[in-house]
């Protein structure tokens, strides 16, 4: 039986590590930008991170795998033949904010077993000075300015006419544009808080509904289990749950339906 006490005081380490790395570049004339095939940037920091924690996991869990953003590893730990454990990495999540000098980016780690159920997850937001970290069955924190860890719970909100909602942008809702709009028009509080945050202030309760259209499992794994953990849902847009799929929505699972049923309509 693995203990995720243990792999939740290294996740911490993996994230002090990380953050050191980050902050160092944050705003540094030294921080050195790519534009990755895909036309999105890395920066010499990404690339870090990964490195780093990857290089640590090998020595501390030589046994698990590991997929990261910038260095690959989906098709072993997702083989269907996988018995393994495997760390979930997105050395930073919100690279454009980070490149430009915008607090909203974090380091996302998470723990998944070979269910591919994710276990473990920690946020880690050095800029905004919160790291939100959960694991299964032991609820979900937020630690701020490195304080004592708060204990989080979504929150009570029913109607959708009440509900506040986050999301990232409008790129990539494909035939699903016009009904997000419309849905903005009906929702109580819409803002574009963007990334990691939007599924964070849904944890604490804050907000309702996070929803972003098109995502790859390091961006959600971390997210996930610390929603999940705070009493809320998490799953895509076609109904599924977890962070296995194309994209992601988080709630406090009193609107979960009906926000599927809603952005879905007539398909
Ligand atoms: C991005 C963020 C963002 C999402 C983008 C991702 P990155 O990740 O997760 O919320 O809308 O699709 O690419 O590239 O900054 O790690
Ligand atoms: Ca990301
Ligand atoms: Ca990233």
């Amino acid at each position: 039986m693995r203990d995720l006490a243990l792999d939740l005081s290294l996740a911490h380490r993996l994230a002090n590590a990380a953050d050191a790395l980050s902050m160092a570049k944050y705003r540094s004339s030294e921080l050195v930008i790519e534009t990755k095939p895909d036309l999105t940037p890395v920066t010499d920091a990404d690339k870090g991170i990964e490195f780093m924690i990857r290089d640590v996991l090998s020595q501390e869990r030589p046994l698990d795998l590991v997929i990261g953003e910038e260095f690959g590893g989906k098709e072993e730990a997702l083989a269907p033949t996988n018995t393994k454990y495997y760390w979930v990495i997105d050395p930073i999540d919100g690279t454009k904010n980070f490149v430009r000098g915008v607090p909203t980016w974090a380091t996302l780690i998470a723990l998944v077993n070979s269910e591919h159920e994710v276990i473990l997850g920690v946020v880690s937001a050095p800029a905004l000075y919160r790291r939100w970290f959960a694991y299964k069955g032991a609820g979900a924190f937020v630690s701020e300015n490195g304080d004592t860890p708060r204990k989080l719970s979504v929150s009570a909100v029913t109607k959708l006419d009440d509900a506040s909602i986050s999301y990232s942008d409008l790129i990539g809702w494909g035939d699903r544009r016009q009904k997000f709009i419309d849905l903005q028009e009906r929702i109580w509080r819409t803002r574009g808080l963007g990334d990691f945050w939007s599924h964070m202030l849904v944890a604490e309760g804050s907000v309702d509904i996070a929803v972003e259209p098109s995502l790859a499992l390091w961006d959600m794994a971390a997210n996930a289990i610390i929603v999940t953990e705070a009493g809320g849902v998490f799953g895509d847009l076609n109904g599924g749950l977890g962070a296995h799929g194309p994209n992601g929505l988080s709630t406090n699972g009193k609107l979960h339906q009906a926000f599927l049923d809603a952005i879905n309509a007539g398909k």
